[in-house]
């Protein structure tokens, strides 16, 4: 049997996309980002999307988009920061891959996303609006099969670290 796949779940600016890249090319795994794949489908940006058709419209992409990402083995998945708000995500990503949290400090976050335009979540006071959303996703976050820390770390360490725990 091939390896399962691999499913980065975690709040906007943890690393997912930088982490899931780095280890996708260590194991030599298709690398897939769904903000990237529901960007293609739609043909238009992440802020177009929410500007344009509205949260729900792209909640329902997103949906649509993991359960197809999660269909092969041996990739590497990274997703959206609110991917984990619906549970019937959650459930195909449970069932699809080994999932791992990412997580950071608060001022980290702030630091890597803050002045980030195609972060629609973040528009007006960031700062406030992340510390707002880890509030209310604390917990979000917590059926991950394994939980890793990006604060201050070398990418190649977190990378061989989620390999050495790979089942
Ligand atoms: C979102 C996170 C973003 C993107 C969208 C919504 C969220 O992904 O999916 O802007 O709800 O937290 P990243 O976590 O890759 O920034």
């Amino acid at each position: 049997m091939k390896g399962r796949n691999v499913v980065l779940i975690g709040p906007m600016g943890t690393g997912k996309s930088t982490v899931g890249k780095a280890l996708a090319e260590k194991l030599g795994w298709t690398f897939i980002d769904t903000d990237a794949v529901i960007e293609k489908k739609a043909g238009a940006t992440i802020p177009a999307i929410f500007a344009q058709q509205g949260e729900p419209a792209f909640r329902s992409l997103e949906s649509e988009t993991i359960v197809e990402a999660l269909q092969g083995e041996q990739r590497i998945v990274s997703t959206g920061g609110g991917a984990v708000l619906a549970e019937q995500n959650r459930d195909a990503m449970k069932a699809g891959g080994f999932v791992v949290a990412l997580r950071a400090t608060e001022e980290t976050i702030i630091s890597r996303v803050g002045n980030d335009d195609n972060r629609p979540l973040l528009q007006g006071n960031a700062a406030e609006r992340v510390r707002r959303l880890l509030e209310e996703r604390k917990h979000a976050y917590d059926f991950a099969d394994a939980m890793v820390d990006t604060t201050d770390k070398p990418v190649e360490d977190i990378v061989e670290w989620i390999a050495s725990r790979l089942p």
